[in-house]
């Protein structure tokens, strides 16, 4: 099988662009984990609606060492949204030629709370599937808490419909059902 593979794995130098003036996308590493924490703290919300409690240090670190079943770093993205001022103000973390070439999953997309409603995250999306496509991806997955009903919605309006429903999951002392989501590039 020939896998849609034109970046090597993940490094500082693998970014995308935006059209956000004042913000600009950084590709993270493990080490990059401490700094991401300060964001986990402000979205709060999500975590504990994630895993029942709020974040500590080992969920930053999480982030960069949790793979799809079957799969490595070697496949592994994470991007930063950074502000002006060098804070990182949101995250799009993500798993490539999964659950097939070609396809990549979005493991967590994260907004800082102040950031919200001004449709950045529809903007960073647009730049990243943009991105993907110049990789040679045709596809996106995710999954949603169903519990997670305002990200279910912004995930509607970026296009994504049902495929399949799974689950429970536990994380933490939460049991989810999931919502797969998918839509083509
Ligand atoms: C989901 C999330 C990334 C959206 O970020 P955002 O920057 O507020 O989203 P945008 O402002 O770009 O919104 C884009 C569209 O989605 C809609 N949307 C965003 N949040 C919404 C919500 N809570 N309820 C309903 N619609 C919402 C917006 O109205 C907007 O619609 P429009 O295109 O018609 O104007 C952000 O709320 C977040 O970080 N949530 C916590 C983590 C999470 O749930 N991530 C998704 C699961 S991986």
């Amino acid at each position: 099988m020939t896998l849609a593979c034109h970046v090597p794995a993940m490094d500082r130098t693998t970014t995308f662009p935006i059209s956000l003036s004042g913000f600009d996308i950084e590709g993270l590493i493990e080490a990059d984990a401490p700094r991401l924490i300060q964001l986990y703290q402000g979205c709060s919300d999500y975590i504990v609606l994630e895993r029942g409690h709020p974040p500590d240090a080992a969920v930053a670190l999480e982030e960069f060492r949790s793979f799809p079943p079957g799969r490595t770093e070697a496949d592994k993205f994470v991007f930063g949204l950074k502000s002006a001022t060098g804070e990182l103000v949101g995250m799009l973390a993500c798993d490539r030629n999964y659950p097939q070439a070609r396809s990549w999953w979005i493991a967590l997309l994260l907004m800082d709370p102040a950031l919200r409603g001004q449709s950045v995250a529809k903007t960073l999306c647009a730049g990243f599937f943009s991105w993907l496509k110049t990789q040679g991806a045709d596809r996106v997955e995710l999954a949603v808490f169903a519990e997670n009903k305002a990200g279910l919605r912004f995930w509607e309006g970026q296009g994504f419909m049902l495929v399949r429903t799974a689950g429970p999951v536990s994380i933490g002392t939460k049991q989810h059902s999931l919502q797969v989501l998918a839509r083509a590039l």
